[in-house]
């Protein structure tokens, strides 16, 4: 089996594209480093991964929400999701990126059902891609801002955006001109029994669509709206899953945890566009 690094180096190599942060030229191997030929060096760490942030970041997503939302695929919670991008994306072999990635859950599901397609998840989260790295698929997991993207015009096949902020300049410039991007964005009553109980309006659904409309062409889409039963346990974990919740102390989670819904509603929509 290859280690970290390994794995690393051959999608670096599968998918081509990669290109130095500093001068945007295209990077190749040096022993254990990426090296572009102005000698500017890329370290792949231990965990076999790249960051090409070079000031620290503000990250709001922690480890432990990431371990959560972990828990939370496992149990199958977003299955429905991967499945419909699966069926959006066309039968090809694709070059994808997972902008804003998390901790690389739709990207390894994707890799593992099609082994030759390749891949790269990045996200602004040093604990999230940490955690990336410990999926099975061989991907390139990178450190890095999903609006300045270290890869080559046209390297990717189909950008995935799901939960994410969008930079559908970015996601242009790195797609193939006929390249897909699948925008995954929350209806109005996504996760609305944890808003129920907190007292909180439900999610106003508009701003995120219009703005998909302005830059993009909508030329396939699907609406997911299901109620699915959970445990305690997977409510504990889903509180602490969201963004939503990120203005809550851990007393105040704690007094979420005693008031669990049966069933929580997952209410996202999922388009296929090309940006224009
Ligand atoms: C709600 S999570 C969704 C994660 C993943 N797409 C999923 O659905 O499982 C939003 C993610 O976007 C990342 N993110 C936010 N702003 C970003 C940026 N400017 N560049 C890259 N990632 C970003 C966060 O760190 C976080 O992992
Ligand atoms: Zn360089």
């Amino acid at each position: 089996m290859l280690s970290k690094k390994e794995k690393l180096f051959a999608a670096v190599e599968a998918l081509g594209g990669l290109v130095c942060p500093t001068c945007g030229r295209p990077v190749s191997r040096r022993g254990d480093s990426l090296v572009c030929p102005n000698s500017h060096c890329l370290n792949v760490n231990r965990r076999g991964t790249l960051n090409v942030l070079s000031e620290a970041r503000q990250e709001d997503y922690r480890s432990d929400l990431f371990e959560a939302r972990s828990r939370v695929f496992a149990a199958g919670f977003f299955d429905p999701v991967a499945e419909a991008i699966e069926t959006l994306l066309t039968e090809k072999d694709h070059r994808l990126l997972d902008a804003g990635c998390g901790e690389g859950w739709y990207l390894n599901r994707l890799l593992t059902v099609h082994p030759d397609w390749t891949g790269a998840g990045v996200d602004i989260s040093r604990d999230a891609i940490r955690l990336a790295s410990d999926q099975p698929c061989t991907a390139l997991w990178c450190v890095a801002d999903l609006r300045r993207l270290p890869f080559a015009d046209g390297t990717f096949t189909a950008v995935l955006d799901i939960l994410t902020p969008a930079g559908y300049d970015e996601f242009s410039r790195v797609l193939t001109p006929d390249g897909l991007l699948i925008k995954v964005y929350p209806g109005s009553e996504y996760l609305k029994e944890i808003r129920v109980t907190r007292g909180l309006p439900l999610y106003a659904e508009g701003e995120v669509e219009t703005y998909l409309r302005a830059k993009a062409r909508v030329v396939s889409e699907c609406h997911i709206h299901q109620e699915t039963a959970i445990t305690p346990e997977l409510w504990c974990d889903l509180i602490r899953m969201t963004p939503m919740n990120r203005d809550l102390t851990e007393e105040k989670l704690h007094a979420l945890d005693k008031v669990p819904a049966p069933a929580v509603t997952v209410d996202l929509h999922v388009a296929a566009a090309v940006p224009e």
